[in-house]
C-alpha cells in the first residue's frame, strides 16, 4: 500500500507488537517507505479513538482491518467515523469458512458486523 502512496501519502499502523513490527520495519526501509508509515505501538483501539480525539474524524481516505477478530465490530465503527466520504473500509478474513457463516446463523452474528449482516441478508 505504501509504494502506491504519493510522496506525501501517509499510513497509520497500528499494532501491539513490536517483535512482528519490527521485522515489517526492515521492509519499509528496504522498500524506501519507512517515511510514509506512521507505526502506532499500542491496542489499536485506543489508537483509533485518540485519532478521533485529536480531530481526524472524517480525514482518511482508507481503512484495512487486519487484528484480532473479537474486536472487528468496533474497528469498523471507528472507521466509519474516521473516513471522509466515500473513503473505503477493507475487512480481511470476512469470508473465512463461508458456509458455516450464512447470514442470520449463530456462527454469523459472532463474527460479523450487524450492519454487514444486515446488508447480506438483503442480497
Ligand atoms: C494478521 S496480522 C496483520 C498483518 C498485516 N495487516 C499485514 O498485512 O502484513 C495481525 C496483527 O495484529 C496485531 N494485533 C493483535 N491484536 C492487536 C490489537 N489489539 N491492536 C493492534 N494490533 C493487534 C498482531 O500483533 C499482528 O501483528
Amino acid at each position: 500500500m505504501a509504494l502506491a502512496l504519493p510522496a506525501d501519502g501517509k499510513i497509520i499502523a497500528c499494532d501491539i507488537s513490536s517483535e512482528y513490527t519490527a521485522t515489517a520495519r526492515k521492509y519499509w526501509r528496504q522498500a524506501g517507505v519507512e517515511s510514509k508509515i506512521d507505526l502506532r505501538l499500542a491496542p489499536a483501539l485506543e489508537t483509533l479513538d485518540t485519532l478521533i480525539a485529536e480531530g481526524r474524524a472524517g480525514s482518511f481516505d482508507f481503512a484495512f482491518i487486519d487484528a484480532d477478530k473479537e474486536n472487528y465490530s468496533n474497528y469498523y465503527e471507528r472507521a466509519l467515523v474516521l473516513l471522509r466520504p466515500g473513503g473505503l473500509i477493507t475487512v480481511d478474513n470476512v469470508l473465512w469458512q463461508r458456509p458455516r457463516h450464512r447470514p442470520g446463523s449463530e456462527r454469523c452474528r459472532h463474527t460479523s458486523h450487524p450492519r454487514l449482516q444486515r446488508k447480506n441478508s438483503s442480497r
